[in-house]
């Protein structure tokens, strides 16, 4: 609800994405840049200045293609602070839609705290015809400011819905409904100014990392395997340093003749291995067969939120069961 409350202390961050670019023409929808600071985007939002007192910082201003470990824990880090702050209530955080569910994962895993953490991003430019980024982002202001948002854990406003990080993954490359949520993460939505949370996570968080000491995350590759694959990307991440390797297999996980051997490899190499599935839906349920090739069962993670809870736990410095827990658990 928007009425007659205190008007909510919030801060906007800004990272850059779609929703800080603009293009040459209205009807031009790709082949933009990044040109806007976060204060311009949030003057462009009509009424905004009506939803309390909104402090904008720029942590950076880069397409999300472009963020690197140091940018993710230096904007974790920052988040973290301003939730500390008893003159904070949330944060808003504008993010290029590419990578958001990264992002958003590894905040999920690393962040505890019921003041609501908001990401946001549009699909189109703030030049184009019918923008998202303005409505994106006045309804992301109306999310953080509304009581019912807290406890709800890192959450993502796109397109009038509410969706729980650990459940989003971008499901489309152009439209403006390409955010997704798998099952039971579809929270809510916001319709004409008004937040509706339908539903709170059942599950705690059973995977937290503190990201208190974490001063980098281990390397670790997403290999892609399809029919008659070859061998060599697991010699190649092998000799580039990976401390893992998550195999976007087939299907329920399965894993071509190269994977397995190519993991076997790995193992050998003390690289730890996951095997998650390119399918986009549903979970890599675990086989007999795992413990034998030392491989984990991605669970209900897919490929790059694996990744991120595998990097999480390697530099945390979690055994192999520790890591197939924290994954089952995730
Ligand atoms: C990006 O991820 O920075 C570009 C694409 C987008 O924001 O939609």
């Amino acid at each position: 609800m928007t009425m007659g409350r205190a008007p909510a202390r919030l801060v906007l961050l800004g990272t850059g994405g779609t929703i800080a670019s603009t293009a040459g023409r209205a009807s031009q929808l790709t082949d933009y840049a990044v040109t806007e600071g976060i204060e311009a985007m949030l003057a462009a939002v009509p009424g905004a200045e009506a939803l309390g007192a909104i402090r904008c910082e720029q942590v950076f201003n880069v397409d999300s293609r472009r963020f690197s470990t140091a940018r993710v824990l230096r904007l974790a880090r920052r988040i973290d602070t301003l939730l500390r702050d008893p003159a904070v209530d949330g944060v808003v955080v504008t993010h290029g839609t590419d990578t958001l569910e990264e992002t958003a994962f590894f905040l999920h895993l690393t962040i505890r705290h019921p003041k609501p953490v908001v990401l946001v991003g549009a699909m189109r430019p703030g030049s184009a015809l019918s923008a998202d980024g303005p409505l994106n982002l006045y309804n992301a202001l109306l999310v953080a400011r509304d009581p019912l948002s807290r406890d709800c854990g890192i959450l993502v406003a796109m397109n009038d819905s509410i969706l729980a990080a650990r459940h989003i993954a971008k499901g489309h490359t152009t439209r403006v409904d390409a955010f997704r949520a798998e099952g039971p993460g579809t929270l809510g939505g916001i319709s004409d100014g008004t937040v509706r949370i339908l539903q709170r996570p059942a599950l705690p968080a059973t995977a937290a990392f503190p990201l208190k000491g974490l001063r980098g995350l281990p390397a670790v590759d997403i290999l892609y395997d399809h029919q008659d694959a070859g061998e060599h990307l697991y010699q190649a991440a092998i000799e580039a340093g990976a401390a893992g390797i998550v195999v976007a297999g087939l299907g329920n996980g399965s894993l071509s003749p190269a994977a397995i051997r190519g993991c076997a490899r790995a193992r050998r190499h003390g690289i730890q291995c996951v095997r998650a599935s390119r399918v986009p839906h549903g979970e890599v349920t675990a086989k007999a067969t795992d413990a034998r090739d030392g491989i984990l069962a991605s669970h209900g993670l897919n490929p790059q939120q694996a990744r991120t809870l595998l990097r999480l736990a390697l530099a945390t410095g979690l055994d192999t069961d520790a890591i197939r827990m924290a994954l089952k658990d995730a």
